[in-house]
């Protein structure tokens, strides 16, 4: 698609959380996500005309949340496409509610998004990854308070293309305390 944007919606973390999920990938076989560019994603929007960025940076800023305690805390893995990441044995309501409210606001436009998983909060740490054996580890408790709109651009370099995260638009969360 001409003047189009490749584009998703996503918790981002702080740097204390990128510093101790990149601890975690050390574990890990394969290809590992840089940890500038760690996050949960929300929705995936796929290419996205331009015209559309002012009512897409809209719905981060109309958006309302109380900040997420999230405690990643379970190595997951998807077969099919070789991935390890981090997630969470259980996911904490306000997520489930920032998800669906995006989901409606998104809907209630008429804004395309990818829909075909089930909704599985995570944390991509490592592509072209072999299954992560059972190990104990120390949870890493992720105080999420950042919802952004990123675009993901990929970048040509000598050794092969890599993908760069840009943030367009940010919304924090309404109160930092109480946490649920
Ligand atoms: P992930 O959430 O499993 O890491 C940008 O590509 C982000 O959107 C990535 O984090 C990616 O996977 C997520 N994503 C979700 N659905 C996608 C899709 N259909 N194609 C590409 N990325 C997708």
């Amino acid at each position: 698609m001409d003047n189009s944007l490749r584009l998703f919606y996503a918790l981002w973390p702080d740097a204390p959380v990128r510093k101790a999920l990149s601890d975690w990938q050390k574990t890990l076989s394969g290809r590992k996500t840089p940890p500038q560019n760690l996050h949960i994603t929300l929705a995936f929007l796929g290419e996205q005309p331009a015209d559309t960025l002012d009512e897409l940076k809209g719905i981060v800023k109309l958006l309302s949340f109380e900040t997420i305690l999230l405690t990643l805390d379970k190595t997951g893995y998807f077969a099919h496409n070789r991935i390890s990441w981090a997630g969470m044995q259980h996911v904490p309501d306000g997520l489930l509610q920032l998800h669906q409210d995006l989901v409606f606001a998104l809907e209630e436009r008429q804004i395309s998004f990818d829909r075909r998983n089930r909704f599985t909060p995570h944390v991509t740490l490592a592509r072209h990854s072999d299954r992560p054996r059972a190990r104990s580890f120390d949870p890493v408790l992720w105080h999420a308070s950042h919802l952004v709109l990123v675009e993901s651009r990929t970048v040509s370099g000598f050794s092969g293309s890599r993908q760069e995260y840009v943030v367009l638009a940010e919304k924090k969360s309404d109160l930092q305390s109480p946490l649920r």
